[in-house]
């Protein structure tokens, strides 16, 4: 270690999370260094949001070729190569990699691909090291992600990367696994089980709860599962993961018996958990549990050091990350602003994908809320019906019963995650039914069955 540079900021972590705060910093005029230990962009770039949307668009792909007669389409011998598909993805998260690259480097900020530790505190700032430098910053920002939770049963970790499978390795497989075995019905799982069902794995999703998709509408999960279940998924619910031995998964039933599942490979998809560990946060006082303890402006317990992104536990989504990462910046700028989370959307990429803000009706049971639900198909969409042969979704409108404001919206169906910003939109501003009724949408879209659910109201 030896020369010390002074910066306003420093950020831990390249992510959504850190390259957002950092171009928002450096626009801002603060002197800002970004410190990376892997690739710029983070899991969502390399090894998540982004090649799993690239290998799903793949699947779709080769799905509507195989049903194009359904819309009077001729093909020839339709098949999937996935050395192919792997090799588009790598372009794709190339391309933004290196775009997130020349985005740093126009808002000025100073990268460094090294990894950090925070040393201390001095009288100028945080003390931060990487690749035997030391930094000082002002102010310390730490986006350093979450990692897959890794449980401790018999042979997880002696096979994992060769027959156990994380989002990492899942998204590189050379060849199509014949029995492809899901540990963990989430996020990850679903998607995954969505991409290998589609181009041809025998796929088996394995959860310990009795529904899947963690807090998504209920009503909504179970279209979900019924509709991949047509497709030749199989779900196995209430089922517990005892251990995994090569070509084989063993689990126990809600009836407490033994069920070996044949596999191929199995992807292990049970969460993430935030990365505190081995950064140095006790070299500063930083307190965390599950996730770096914040405040609604992303603060930590101690001044001048911010948290954003997986690392806080809160949301653990790109987006949310983004939008932590300028609330931190403008507290630190000094201007006004801070979270809301009540308006949060969330989407699974799943074919149909689903696409969720603000409340479920289980919460608002939860929470002794008194709602009022309205509910349409997707099918009293005109673009919907056109472009989906045999097709079918639903758009729920969760409303409270006294104030008439709009709580919640879930959709499943093709383009649901494009349209429910517009729905988060009415949660944030608090919109009543009779306002949001008063929006013009496109037609004919997609988005338009929002309108129709919401006039399927007496207001
Ligand atoms: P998750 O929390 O979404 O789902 C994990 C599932 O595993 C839960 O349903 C849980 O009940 C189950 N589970 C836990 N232990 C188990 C066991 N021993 N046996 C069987 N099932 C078990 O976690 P996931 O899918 O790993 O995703 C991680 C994070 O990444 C999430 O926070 C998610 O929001 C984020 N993500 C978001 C995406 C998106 O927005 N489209 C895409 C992919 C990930």
């Amino acid at each position: 270690m030896n020369q010390m540079e002074l910066y306003d900021l420093i950020i831990i972590g390249g992510g959504p999370g850190g390259y957002n705060a950092a171009e928002r910093a450096a626009h801002a005029g603060l002197k800002t260094l970004l410190l990376e230990k892997r690739a710029l962009g983070g899991v969502c770039l390399n090894e998540g949001c982004i090649p799993s949307k690239a290998l799903l668009h793949s699947a779709k792909t080769y799905e509507h070729a195989l049903h194009a007669a359904a819309y009077g389409v001729t093909c020839g011998d339709v098949a999937i190569d996935q050395q192919k598909v792997i090799a588009r993805k790598a372009k794709v998260v190339r391309t933004l990699v290196a775009g997130v690259r020349s985005k740093m480097k126009h808002a000025g900020v100073t990268v460094v691909m090294e990894e950090a530790k925070i040393e201390g505190k001095t009288a100028d700032g945080f003390q931060v090291s990487a690749g035997g430098e030391v930094y000082i910053g002002k102010n310390l920002i730490i986006a350093t992600g979450s990692s897959n939770v890794i449980p401790p049963l018999p042979g997880i970790r002696e096979h994992l990367g060769s027959f156990v499978l994380t989002n990492r390795e899942v998204l590189e497989l050379k060849e199509i696994p014949k029995e492809f075995v899901v540990i963990g019905g989430g996020v990850i799982g679903l998607e995954m089980a969505c991409y290998y069902n589609a181009v041809g794995s025998k796929v088996t999703v394995v959860e310990m709860l009795d529904h899947i998709a963690g807090p998504t509408d209920r009503e909504i999960s179970t279209m979900l599962q019924k509709g991949l279940e047509r497709k030749g998924v199989a779900f196995l619910l209430g089922h517990k993961v005892q251990s995994v031995e090569p070509g084989v998964v063993i689990a126990e039933d809600p009836n407490g018996q033994i069920k070996r599942i044949p596999a191929d490979k199995v992807l292990l998809s049970i969460g993430r958990r935030a990365n505190c560990a081995g950064l140095g946060l006790e070299n500063i006082g930083v307190a965390y549990d599950r996730g770096i303890t914040t405040d609604l402006l992303g603060r930590t317990n101690v001044p001048g050091v911010y948290a954003v992104g997986d690392v806080n536990g809160h949301h653990m989504l790109a987006h949310t990350a983004y939008r932590e990462a300028e609330v931190a910046v403008n507290a630190i700028l000094g201007n006004e602003d801070n979270m809301r989370y009540h308006a949060n959307p969330s989407v699974i990429y799943t074919q149909p994908e689903i696409a969720s803000v603000g409340k479920t009706e289980e919460e608002c049971k939860e929470k002794g809320i008194d709602y009022e639900v309205a509910k349409l198909s997707m099918r009293y969409s005109g673009r919907f019906l056109a472009e989906n042969e045999g097709g079918d979704g639903l758009c729920k409108v969760i409303v409270d019963r006294e104030k008439r404001t709009v709580l919640g919206v879930h959709l499943i169906g093709a383009y649901s995650g494009e349209i429910i910003w517009g729905a988060a939109e009415m949660i944030e501003l608090q919109l009543r039914v009779t306002d949001a009724q008063q929006i013009i949408f496109p037609h004919p879209t997609v988005s338009e069955i929002i309108r129709e659910t919401l006039w399927a109201l007496d207001d």
